[in-house]
């Protein structure tokens, strides 16, 4: 007996920026939104700090988000990191869900899946069609859109350094996440694009030597490592102090 084909999956349609607008941040790992006063947020804003203090004449700037392995928390240390810079008065921040093996930026978020950096990428959709509000205040971003054929190549295109360029003219800061760089290279030849690359590492779990060759890899690549963003981490709660 034959099996019948699968049918090709519905094409995505151009997202209503209006919609995602509207849908709350409630997912609990986004701490800096559901638990603004606690440790976990502030060290989000320590990492937010750290990176403004790097860029002291305030450039409008790219940073990658990577880890060495899979799961290690880099979505959830990117959106968070979004929500940080836009507590910053009247910045502006983008996150581009570049994991187009792994996506979901969208998913966090609650919003419904649309196109996305894929069409963007293949000449399809326009920046001002792609870029997406957030119900937070200065934070947008670009979703993955349908899978492509062949992710690596398009997001290693030259089309990937134009848009960057041009983002940059828009957003103070363009946070880019990727998927690990243990299993394709898109991390890596993104992070030699970008203006920096944070690594992510789930502490206690991560194995030195993955962590090692991470940073190896990065930086064989050109790409500027500026620092590291340790998950998972347990600490006692400082940030309320008792009266
Ligand atoms: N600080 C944290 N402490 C404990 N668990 C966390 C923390 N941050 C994220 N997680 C959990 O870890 C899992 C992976 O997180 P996340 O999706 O951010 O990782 P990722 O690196 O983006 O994964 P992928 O490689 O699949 O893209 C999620 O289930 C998330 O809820
Ligand atoms: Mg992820």
């Amino acid at each position: 007996m034959s099996s019948t084909p699968k049918p090709p999956p519905a094409p995505l349609p151009v997202a209503d920026p209006e919609a995602s607008r509207r849908v709350p941040i409630t997912r609990e790992e986004l701490v800096v939104v559901s638990a603004s006063g606690s440790q976990h947020a502030e060290q989000f804003r320590a990492l937010r700090n750290s990176l403004v203090a790097l860029n002291p004449d305030h450039a409008p700037r790219t940073v990658v988000l990577t880890s060495a392995l899979r799961g290690e928390g880099k979505t959830t240390a990117t959106l968070n990191l979004a929500f940080a810079l836009a507590e910053t008065p009247g910045a502006k921040v983008l996150v581009i869900d570049a994991n187009l093996h792994a996506p979901s930026v969208e998913e966090y978020l609650g919003v419904a899946r649309g196109q996305g950096l894929s069409e963007l990428l293949g000449g399809r959709l326009s920046p001002d069609q792609a870029i997406r509000p957030t119900a937070l205040n200065g934070v947008s971003f670009i979703g993955p859109g349908s899978t492509p054929a062949k992710p690596s190549e398009l997001l290693a295109s030259e089309r990937m350094k134009t848009l960057l360029r041009t983002l940059k003219q828009r957003f103070n800061y363009v946070l880019i996440d990727t998927p690990e760089t243990t299993t394709t290279s898109d991390a890596a030849v993104l992070a030699a694009m970008a203006d920096g690359v944070v690594l992510v590492v789930r502490i206690a779990s991560t194995p030195r030597g993955y962590v090692d060759q991470a940073c190896r890899t990065l930086e064989a690549m050109g790409a500027n490592l500026l620092g590291t963003c340790l998950m998972g981490a347990e600490l006692p709660d400082t940030a309320r102090r008792p009266r």
